[in-house]
């Protein structure tokens, strides 16, 4: 596992002021006219920890964290405010600033952004693991100027995710949806170098599928990305493709509104006038054969469009088989969480990683620049 620095070789945080880095980027839902609140707290809790431990040490804390994309203009809509009451419910004596985002510095990593962000403040603490593949100003800025380390969540989420990448206990099933595979081309190829198999799901299936010469009907494809994907199977015989799907006609609405349209179950093959938009039966019973077999699973990336109760059945049944089963599970990101939530399982995977894109990046090149950043920090920590 990499070797970081954590709060606890900080010496003495006694009336020292420590600037915390969190990613309480969290979902939103109107509660009034104009009024959000939190509608997920699950990424705020997560930072409990390392809140409680600066706080114990009578450290003073000054939290900060994006909020959305305002992408540098202030938008009312990500106002830290909900994420600011939340936190003073259980914290009234550490301060939050507004959203960093509302200033272009922090994507653009900005010196002088970096300098005013860090003005009066002893040390830096980076437990923002969801955001720590961003080389924004607030994630890799501190650490040239103050004394940094890791908190608790960061040094939770690298131990369990080098745990995959180094002798995870065989058999190692990957399960990898998700729309697009241009987001997950490097990550499918990583896993399929220590997992024993990679199981594909959710419309980058489709790209593969083309690539290999089958018909997708109307189905999602990604045209740019074939070639890659022929290579990629080439490469690693491990990775697993769909082997039918439900579909729906073209004509037909789905997801979170208006629902309507012919469903029909096709084999490789999608007909004309159709697009697949969750994964077949058979594929179900196949990929859940996997998991009951396996020791380690990894999950990122939902089966179909779970979100539309026609089209949930691949994600709900995997699911299901994953925090049913004997194997170390590690669920990785917001989303697949989301969907895990929503199905009111019975249990819970064994993990769920804060990060989305994060744990995928750290699964692919083992290390991020958050990470990086606070490891080359050069200042002590006394
Ligand atoms: C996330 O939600 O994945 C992190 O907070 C990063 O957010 P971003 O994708 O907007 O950079």
């Amino acid at each position: 596992m990499l070797k970081i620095p954590v709060i606890q070789d900080f010496k003495n945080l006694k009336n020292k002021r420590v600037l915390l880095r969190a990613d309480f980027n969290v979902p939103l839902k109107l509660a009034g006219d104009g009024i959000y609140e939190v509608a997920d707290d699950f990424r705020i809790k997560a930072a409990y920890p390392t809140i409680d431990y600066l706080l114990d040490s009578n450290a003073l804390v000054t939290i900060c964290t994006h909020l959305g994309r305002p992408k540098g203009e202030h938008v009312k809509k990500w106002e830290i405010k909900p994420v600011a009451e939340l936190l003073h419910r259980s914290y009234p004596d550490v301060k939050i600033l507004e959203n960093l985002r509302f200033d272009i510095g922090e994507e653009k990593n900005d010196d002088s952004f970096v300098k005013r962000l860090i003005e009066n403040q002893d040390f830096y603490v980076n437990d923002a693991f969801g955001v720590s593949h961003r080389a924004h100003g607030s994630i890799v800025g501190p650490p040239k100027y103050l004394p940094s380390a890791a908190g608790f969540l960061i040094e939770e989420e690298l131990r369990v995710l080098s745990k995959l990448l180094t002798n995870p206990p065989k058999p190692f099933v990957a399960i990898v949806g998700g729309a697009k595979i241009s987001d997950k081309m490097g990550v499918v190829g990583a896993l399929a170098k220590v997992a024993d198999c990679v199981l594909i799901g959710g419309a980058m299936s489709f790209t593969f599928l083309k690539a290999q010469g089958h018909k997708v009907g109307q189905s999602m494809v990604e045209d740019n990305m074939t070639e890659d994907c022929l290579i990629l199977l080439k490469e690693n015989s491990n990775i697993i493709l769909p082997t039918d799907f439900v579909a729906l006609s073209s004509d037909g609405e789905f997801g979170d509104g208006a629902r309507s349209g012919e469903i029909k179950v096709f084999g490789c093959d999608i007909e004309e006038g159709f697009r697949g938009l969750d994964i077949g039966s058979q594929t179900i019973e196949n990929y859940l054969s996997y998991v009951k077999a396996a020791s380690t699973i990894f999950w990122n990336g939902p089966m179909g469009v779970c979100e539309d109760d026609r089209f949930s059945k691949g994600t709900h049944l995997v699911a299901q088989g994953v925090v049913d089963s004997d194997a170390y599970s590690v669920i990785g990101g917001g989303d697949s969480a989301k969907a895990l939530s929503d199905f009111h399982l019975n249990g819970q995977p064994d993990y769920v990683s804060t990060g989305g894109g994060a744990s995928m990046e750290f699964l692919e090149y083992g290390d991020l620049p958050g990470i990086k950043a606070i490891r080359e920090c050069k200042l002590k920590l006394a």
